[in-house]
Order: structure tokens, then sequence, then C-alpha cells
């Protein structure tokens, strides 16, 4: 990694299974702009926790969401891929901000919110979710974030971090900067709500062609007009406006025609993935993870010695 390049993060949080949603809003992303940057890749799985709390699930999401990684295409030699859990540093610097913020501003949450809007009971980790994401993401002075357009507001809620902290303590981070691809926006599911693995609509990145090919026949299609919105929006993921523009024009009305070549241009784009992802093994994951602990830590450790001086632990 050369010395001076700005330094780029992101991170997944380790619940589940991808969906071509994350991979387009965020994976991809990264993917594009990583080379430019000093770039660290996180398996969110301290954030997993808030929902999972089977620990056999626990450790499989995290080989599944590196294996991923790799094979969307990160160069573990490129990008420092690490585990959350690993680096104590990120729960440390989140207890910091949790005395920073009120729970005013935390009630504020999307996530949050969402879940207590459904009468479901919100954990109080789930509460404090965006200082921990925060941390994450000030601790390696980062200036960039890829995620997709729903992770806005946790960009934001980092900007606020640093810049309490900077007012209590001094100067200390930076306000990082969302990159948001604005032509991927969020990407509906089959049900033409926003995909994600919490409604069961998606079409999975890794499955197999028969698993993608049914996901996308039970894309909901409007048959008000002629071209149906919710497979154009994940087919135009694929290819450009001109592109589709005759395939739609010559099948009007036949959404079966255009889904059946939706699920062709999928597969191809996943197939060279999927095999790819097959030949990543455990060990693998482990070897990547333990580089990548020992990159992330050294940065890490670092930033959090002049935070515990400056907020007066030190001795
Ligand atoms: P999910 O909604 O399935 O739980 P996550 O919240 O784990 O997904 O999101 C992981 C990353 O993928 C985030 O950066 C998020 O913005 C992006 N992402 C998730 N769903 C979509 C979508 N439907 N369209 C665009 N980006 C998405
Ligand atoms: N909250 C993000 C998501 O649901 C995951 C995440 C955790 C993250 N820490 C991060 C994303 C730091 C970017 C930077 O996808």
């Amino acid at each position: 990694m050369a010395e001076g390049k700005k330094r780029l993060l992101t991170g997944l949080q380790s619940s589940g299974t991808l969906h071509i949603g994350n991979y387009f809003g965020a994976l991809k992303p990264f993917v594009d702009l990583y080379g430019d940057y000093e770039s660290f890749l996180m398996v969110a799985d301290y954030h997993a926790l808030t929902s999972l709390k089977d620990p056999k699930l626990v450790q499989e999401c995290i080989y599944n969401s590196v294996k991923d990684y790799l094979a969307a295409g990160v160069d573990p030699e490129k990008a420092v891929i690490f585990k959350q859990s690993d680096i104590s540093e990120h729960t440390e610097l989140a207890w910091i901000f949790d005395c920073l913020v009120t729970v005013p501003f935390l009630e504020l949450g999307h996530a949050y919110k969402d879940k207590v809007a459904k009468g479901l009971e919100a954990n109080a980790g789930l509460f404090t979710y965006p200082m921990l994401m925060a941390a994450d993401i000030l601790l390696y002075d980062t200036v960039i974030v890829p995620v997709g357009e729903d992770q806005r507001q946790h960009i934001e809620y980092a900007r606020e971090a640093a810049a309490k902290f900077n007012s209590a303590y001094g100067q200390t981070f930076i306000e990082p900067k969302e990159h948001i691809v604005k032509a991927v926006g969020t990407i509906p599911g089959t049900d033409g709500k926003k995909m994600s693995k919490s409604y069961g609509n998606t079409v999975p990145l890794f499955g197999t062609r028969d698993e993608i090919a049914k996901a996308v026949m039970s894309i909901v299609t409007d048959s008000s007009g002629d071209r149906p919105e919710n497979v154009y929006a994940m087919h135009k993921l694929l290819k450009t406006d001109e592109e589709l523009a005759p395939l739609y024009e010559a099948n009007k009305g036949s959404y079966k025609a255009l889904k059946e070549a939706l699920i062709e241009d999928l597969d191809t784009l996943l197939t060279p993935m999927r095999e790819k992802r097959n030949s990543i093994t455990d060990d693998d994951v482990k070897a990547v993870l333990k580089t990548g602990a020992a990159k992330a830590k050294a940065v890490a450790s670092a930033k959090m010695e002049d935070v515990r001086k400056k907020v007066g632990v030190t001795l």
C-alpha cells in the first residue's frame, strides 16, 4: 500500500446471504474504487450480534462474508480485509462516543425507529449501532465510505460523532463522506419494495442458476405499463439503457421473455463469481483475516492511544 493515499473503508454486517442489492449497492462500488485508496473492508460481526444469537450461525456468516468479498473481486493484497471483533478498539471507541451523544439523538436512527414502529423489541446494541459504526469508520481516518443509499444516515452519524469529539477534545477525527452510486439507488426486491434480507424478497448473489431463476420469475410486475419496472430496475444494473432498449421494445408486454433475458444476463455475471467462491476454503479465510487483523490493529491502536490521552484516562 502506497504511503500518502487517502483511506477508504466499508463494512457489511455478516448476518445473512448476500443479495444483488448488497452487491450493486455496496460491494461493487467498493471493488470499482478501492484500488485508488488505502482500503479497508470489514466484516461487521459485532453488528451482526444485534440480530444473530446462534454462535454456529455467527461463525458461518463470517466465513461466508469473506468468501463473498474475495469472489466479488477484492484482492486481499490490495485491501485490508478484517473482522470487527478482532480489533477491540472499535467497541472501545464506540463506548466513548456513546458517552458523548444523547439518547434523543440516537432515537432518530432509522434502523432503531423501524424496529420500534413495527412493535418489535430493539436491543440496546441496535440503539447504539450508529456509534459502533462511527468508530469503525473514524478509527482509520477514513475519508470515503462506499455504501448503499440506506446507509446515508449512518455516515451522517459518524460525521456528528467526529464533530462532537473534536469540539470536546480538540481536532482528532476526520469527518468522512459517503460514496453512494446515484445510478444504483435503492434496488427493489422481487416484491418491488427495497431488496433486503429481512423482507425475503432477494435475488441471491451466489445462488444457483435455479435459485436465481426462481427469484426472478417471482418478480411482481405491474400490468398497467409496457415495461415491467421491477424487472427493468434489476436489468439496468447489468446493461445500459441503450443496450436494453431493443430487447424491451421487441418484448413489449411479454414479461416472461424479459425475465428470461434477465436470468441469462445475471447468470453471465454471476457464474464466474460463483465458481471462484467455490474454490475458496475456510483456511483461506482464516489466513486473510489474520493478515488483515494485524494491519488494521496497527492503525486502530495508534489512534486509540491518542484518544485515550485526549479523554484523560491515560496516566
Ligand atoms: P439488508 O437490507 O439486506 O439487511 P444490509 O443492511 O446488510 O442489507 O446492507 C449491506 C449493504 O448493502 C449496505 O451498504 C446497503 O446500503 C447495501 N444495500 C442493501 N440493500 C440494498 C438495496 N436494495 N439497494 C442498494 N443497496 C443496498
Ligand atoms: N451498517 C452497515 C450495513 O448494514 C455495515 C457497517 C458496519 C458499515 N460498519 C460499517 C458500513 C462501516 C460502512 C462503514 O451494511
